[in-house]
């Protein structure tokens, strides 16, 4: 059973669509045994108590230093036991310390085609006001691991989907979400959960 934390930042629609995956048997072979937000009142929180999975929030401005911070983030993290961190809509970069302790055992879901139209400053809806200034015909998700870069791990998954004329950016943020990001973030738990992967360095494949 893999065991995941999946860590958030709003409103959690990611994590609905993990919780939905599990509960359809779309995900199989895991457990979600902790939701930790960046900020205390997000409705990503809300989904989790409904589903009476435990969660808590580690806000960094909560703390007078950033070693404290760092601290009850790893104690957070350990307490939850995971095989597995999910980096969904989660927006504050994640400590050196975490990457070195769950090393290769954290994904993220971005809301382009890395390597477009990411690193630092795009994220959420600035993606797809980007795309938009950019006047692509094509956008879509990515999964990635993360490491210490910005949108620089691994590229696990990537799902394309249509720019459409006269989209504004909410219009195609929603699209993304459910027709990519929905898709293949619940699509790459399911596969690491259940040892499909292939992994030969920066390149890595589901094998189906
Ligand atoms: C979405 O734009 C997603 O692409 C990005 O964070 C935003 C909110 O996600 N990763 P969620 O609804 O909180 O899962």
């Amino acid at each position: 059973m893999l065991k995941i934390v999946v860590m958030v930042s709003g409103g959690g629609t990611n994590l609905q669509a993990i919780i939905d995956s599990i509960s359809k048997g779309r995900i199989s072979n895991t457990q979600i045994t902790g939701v930790i937000s960046s900020k205390p009142d997000v409705y990503a929180l809300t989904r989790a108590k409904e589903n009476d999975i435990p969660c808590c929030s580690i806000s960094k401005k909560s703390y007078t230093d950033t070693e404290s911070y760092q601290q009850a983030l790893l104690k957070a993290l350990s307490n939850y036991q995971p095989d597995l961190i999910v980096l969904a809509g989660y927006l504050p970069i994640v400590p050196a310390v975490v990457i070195e302790m769950y090393r290769n055992r954290i994904i993220n879901i971005h809301p382009s085609l890395i390597p477009s139209f990411c690193g630092t400053g795009c994220y959420g809806i600035h993606v797809h006001e980007a795309v938009l200034e950019r006047g692509v015909k094509i956008t879509g998700a990515t999964v990635h691991f993360v490491d210490e870069g910005t949108d620089t791990g691994p590229i696990l998954l990537q799902k394309a989907v249509l720019v459409e004329n006269g989209d504004t950016p909410q219009d195609l943020q929603q699209r993304v979400m459910e027709e990519a990001e929905w898709v293949i973030l619940p699509r790459a738990i399911n596969a690491i959960a259940n040892g499909t992967i292939i992994r030969e360095n920066q390149n890595v494949w589901i094998r189906e």
